[in-house]
């Protein structure tokens, strides 16, 4: 049989569509799918099909379906979790809807772990119930992409891949299509569509340090704020406490999950040190986690801290994680019989393109899903496994928003900072990387975002890039200058944005958001 064209996943190329989603993830492939419906569907992604965050979630998908827990119970995790900023209709939306959501991944394929003939559910941090539903052990995400990728081969579903999206086409106010590379080629393409739907997922690759791909670079965010749709919430961003740091291997995630089955973590004299931090120890919110290990690793002049699974002599970690146990193993270590060595990394985007609750952005007929969005359910920091929930909560409300033919934009923010982020772009991925992670990482100070802006600032203007590289180099430059303006104004500590210059939360002039607007 011959190869399929790469470009062509399922039905030829057109230019005129019913919907045009940027994004291959579970934003973008679950929004593809509820829209068929409507008519031809075209999903535009820069790599390929699968490439994306959501092949690497591991601990999986909150809903609350077992017996003991509710929605109320949910709700009042996610808005504590959230430090004093959650939006509370958004957030009642995510928990009461969870459940019918859980119902449409089974209709679509995906196979969720049972034990004993009910749904398997995990614990993670800050949750008050087991609640996390998972696949294949710690391969959610991937189960998911997988059943996704397969329901899209659809008549009415176009999938290009190696097509990077370069601006959104607006006209009179109002966005109608997208200006397109098809990267194996060069050549420029534009796409039309009454809406156009951003399922570009998270920014972790701002970072030197991520649980993130490659692809995680947030196009879908620099691209709506370029065409004048406002962004908020961005100087919030979630580090997860636990990825493997070993010299010479790669970062990668070892689940919250893990400590929900009773994982320790250890400093290097062997000490169980989380009950020095919080009453919740390895459960405590993942800041005070994340900080905790830094500070550790301060005291000990040390790279990392080691999470300790030899304890666990009840669970089969090798059948419970089997993606974790076979990459520890491929590095060396054998998670049953030695502690993993871990630091915190880059991994969540509480912030993004501001939506209402429809998933509509303030420019009529562009809308947002998942980590690009900032409906503000997620307020300074994220409660673990909502996201994957929050992507088809919202992606499903987008399309139902579409076919009920009402139209309209997201009401504008009450107070707008209007903002020019700058034009430059760094001379290597790299070299933004590390200065992000010393400007903005986990404990900030205005001395330090200011010396990252101010680099930023220095770096010159390139001309119009062409491919991939040069195009992220240039929207991760003027999502990170957001990101510092941001963090610099809010001078105080709340969730995911720590200053050490500003160690408390204050509530009496920083209980809002922050949204911004190209000036
Ligand atoms: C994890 O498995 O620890 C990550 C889950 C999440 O970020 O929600």
């Amino acid at each position: 049989m011959p190869a399929p064209n790469p470009r062509e996943v399922s039905a030829p190329a057109r230019s005129r569509y019913s919907l045009i989603v940027i994004g291959s993830g579970i934003s973008g492939l679950f929004v593809a799918l509820e829209a068929r419906k409507l008519g031809p569907v075209l999903v535009l992604t820069k790599g390929s099909i699968d490439d994306c965050n959501t092949r690497w979630a591991q601990g999986g998908i909150a809903a609350a379906v077992g017996p003991l827990d509710s929605t109320a119970q949910h709700l009042a995790d996610t808005i504590a979790a959230g430090d004093g900023l959650v939006d509370e209709e958004a957030a009642r939306v995510l928990c009461e809807e969870a459940p019918a959501r859980i119902r449409d991944l089974v209709q679509y394929g995906v196979s969720f772990d049972s034990l004993g003939g009910e749904v398997a559910l995990g614990r993670e941090a800050a949750h008050s119930h087991s609640r996390i539903l998972h696949a294949g052990g710690d391969r959610t995400g991937a189960a998911i992409e997988t059943a996704l990728s397969a329901a899209v081969r659809d008549p009415q579903i176009t999938v290009l891949d190696n097509t990077l999206v370069t601006s959104l086409a607006v006209e009179r106010g109002r966005v109608t299509g997208v200006e397109a590379i098809a990267l194996q080629t060069g050549a420029t393409e534009y796409y039309e569509a009454p809406a156009v739907v951003l399922g570009t997922g998270g920014a972790g690759q701002l970072f030197s340090h991520t649980t993130n791909p490659q692809v995680a670079t947030g196009d879908g965010i620099a691209l709506a704020f370029d065409a004048g749709a406002e962004v908020a919430d961005i100087e919030f961003y979630q580090f997860h406490p636990t990825a493997l740091r070993l010299e010479g291997a790669p970062t990668f995630l070892i689940s919250e999950a893990v400590r929900g089955e009773g994982a320790i973590l250890r400093n290097h004299a062997g000490e169980a040190f989380m009950a020095r931090y919080h009453p919740l120890r390895e459960l405590a919110p993942r800041d005070v986690v994340a900080r905790a290990i830094v500070a550790e690793m301060r005291r000990e002049n040390a790279d990392g801290q080691f999470l300790d699974c030899t304890g666990l002599k009840s669970v089969d970690l090798a059948a419970r994680f089997p993606g974790i146990h076979a990459f520890c193993s491929s590095v060396g270590i054998d998670m049953r019989t030695q502690p993993i060595p871990v630091a915190p990394a880059a991994h969540y985007l509480m912030g993004g393109v501001g939506t209402d609750i429809c998933g509509r952005t303030t420019l009529p007929g562009l809308f947002a899903c998942g980590e690009t969005a900032c409906t503000g359910v997620h307020g300074a920091n994220r409660l673990a496994s909502n996201s994957l929930m929050e992507t088809v909560v919202f992606g499903k409300r987008v399309v139902e928003h579409i076919a009920s033919g009402e139209g309209g934009a997201a009401r504008s923010a009450p107070s707008l900072s209007p903002i020019s982020p700058g034009e430059g772009a760094p001379p290597t991925h790299a070299a933004l990387q590390d200065l992000m992670w010393r400007s903005a990482g986990i404990e900030r100070d205005a001395s330090s975002m200011q010396d990252g802006l101010d680099t930023i600032n220095s770096w010159s203007r390139p001309g119009t890039p062409t491919t991939r590289p040069a195009f992220e180099r240039r929207q991760m430059a003027r999502l990170s200058a957001l990101m510092l303006h941001a963090a610099l104004a809010r001078t105080e500590s709340r969730g995911g944005h720590y200053r050490s210059d500003y160690p408390s939360r204050d509530d009496a002039r920083w209980r809002r958001q922050q949204v911004w607007v190209r000036e």
